[in-house]
């Protein structure tokens, strides 16, 4: 009996000896000094934008740990790859801020619960094979030809190029993920586009005035009369896209929608092959194919603006990724193939590393499920973490005294040897599907543009706002001449 009752003790006196101390070290996790106020943010996401960068730099100035208060609420940021490793590899569910997104993306994979999103995830991965990505190569020549013919509309001057490759990027997405062309839906491409805006712009707002987190708060206010309009409109978007399809397949017709771009199987194509519908209901596969679609072509649209932008200001990488796609593609207008691809090597450098310096997603955020050893400190079960992933990619210890300047070739010396190190598309679990496919269609888009243009700009003027993505916003234009 004094047996076991030390041994009860000796146990009792270890947790509580392990929690002081995890308590005690938590503390002296660095605070960020610039405060969080989230009163001046109200609608500005630029200061937001503005915040979060300064909030990474601090956090790689103190080695990778940092902290801040959201009203009560300890947020924690990680900015070194080895903390962020562990916290997304063992921590699989989303903060709290993801559920101001569901009501657009829904609960069944970037805001679902880890078993939902493991079920549909390996799911999902049959859509992002080699083999099905490839067929999607002719499609993103015919996209990028027909881009080319509207860019060249808008030559030897400045343009903002956002909104014209929005249409071109949404249809790209649209037509892998769905099967279709959208200009054949009734919805019109802006008015999706300006949905999905204002629904980005909802959820930060009721993230800037936290009294709209409140569910009953919320319900009685305008912005969620804004937001039942925006849903339905982009809702009905893919909706009606799978009922037509529905009734193709029960007719039977392997292959339906309009393939008049080479014969591509889209995701949702996949999906309803290959769907158990006792467990993945229309509901379902609609929030899937959304929530690829909201993930594939923001982040891409604004991905080949920071490509741009990046290749007009070096005049010298310019050069050289002009003469490799002449010298793998030729003078002639043919198309680029998968087989081109790979040996595109120093413009897969450039594509690189315009998403290094510039991540369409610069965070993302995990609550820890259990107590969490990082390297200098534990972060007790239940904490609110934000991954910095735009920060790691900067980070001086791995990159180099030069991590904040455009140079490709630094993907051909010694790269920093931790995996992590290079974060862009999220590393552990949950990361990014849509790696490959990105690459490849920033690859073949970029060959297309770079063979007729000759591209200008200057990244030093280049700024940002901060919605889901981030966006360059004044500064970012970029002047084409024919070449
Ligand atoms: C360069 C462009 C892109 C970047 C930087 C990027 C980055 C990311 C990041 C950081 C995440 C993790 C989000 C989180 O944990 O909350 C993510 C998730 C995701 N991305 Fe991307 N992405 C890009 C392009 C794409 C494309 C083109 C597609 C689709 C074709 C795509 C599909 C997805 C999906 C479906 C998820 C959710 C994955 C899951 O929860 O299992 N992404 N992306």
């Amino acid at each position: 009996m004094i047996i076991y009752l030390g041994l009860l003790f000796g146990c009792l006196g270890v947790y509580w000896t392990y929690v002081k101390l995890s308590s005690y070290n938590n503390k002296l996790i660095p605070k960020i000094p610039k405060k969080f106020n989230i009163n001046n943010f109200r609608v500005c996401f630029k200061e937001l934008s503005k915040w979060l960068i300064y909030a990474g730099e601090y956090s790689n100035d103190v080695g990778g740990v940092s902290k801040f208060n959201y009203g009560p609420i300890v947020v924690y940021v990680v900015s070194n790859p080895e903390d962020a490793s562990t916290v997304l590899t063992r921590c699989t569910s989303k903060s709290f801020v993801y559920d101001l997104i569901k009501p657009y993306v829904g609960s069944q994979l970037i805001a679902s619960d880890y078993p939902v999103w493991k079920r549909n995830r390996r799911l999902l991965d049959l859509a992002f094979k080699q083999n099905i990505l490839n067929s999607y190569v002719a499609m993103f020549n015919k996209r990028a030809d027909a881009l080319g013919v509207d860019m060249s509309k808008e030559i030897n001057k400045e343009v903002d190029f956002t909104h014209l490759l929005s249409r071109y990027l949404l249809g790209t997405a649209c037509y892998t993920t769905l099967g279709v062309n959208v200009n054949d839906q009734n919805v019109s491409i802006d008015s999706y586009l300006k949905s999905v805006d204002k629904l980005i712009k909802i959820m930060l707002n009721r993230f800037v005035q936290p009294w709209l987190l409140l569910d009953f708060v919320f319900k009685f206010s305008e912005l969620k009369k804004e937001q039942d309009v925006a849903l339905e409109i982009v809702q009905n978007f893919s909706e009606e896209v799978i009922r037509k399809k529905k009734t193709q397949f029960a007719q039977n017709n392997d292959h339906p929608g309009d393939i008049d771009e080479g014969n591509v199987e889209s995701l949702l194509d996949i999906l309803m092959k290959n769907r158990n519908e006792d467990e993945i209901s229309d509901r379902n596969m609609r929030e899937i194919v959304d929530n690829v679609i909201l993930a594939a072509y923001d982040s891409n649209v604004y991905m080949m603006i920071y490509i741009l932008v990046c290749i007009g200001s070096y005049p010298d990488v310019q050069k050289k990724v002009y003469d490799e796609v002449i010298s793998v593609t030729g003078q002639t207008d043919r198309d680029i193939t998968h087989e081109d691809l790979p040996k595109l090597v120093y413009l897969e450098a450039v594509v690189k590393e315009a998403i290094r310096l510039y991540p369409a997603g610069p965070i993302v955020g995990r609550v820890t499920t259990f107590d969490t050893q990082l390297k200098d400190y534990i972060l007790p079960a239940g904490c609110q973490v934000i991954i910095h992933l735009g920060a790691i990619n900067r980070n001086k210890e791995h990159w180099g005294q030069d991590a904040d300047d455009f140079r490709p070739e630094r993907w051909f010396d010694s790269m920093p040897t931790h995996p992590a190190a290079y974060s862009s598309f999220s590393p552990g679990r949950r990361s990014c599907i849509g790696k490959s496919y990105s690459i490849m269609l920033l690859k073949t888009m970029t060959s297309k543009i770079i063979k007729k243009f000759y591209i200008s700009s200057d990244d030093t003027k280049l700024d940002f706002e901060f919605g889901l993505f981030l966006k360059p916003i004044a500064g970012h234009h970029i002047k084409l001449e024919l070449r």
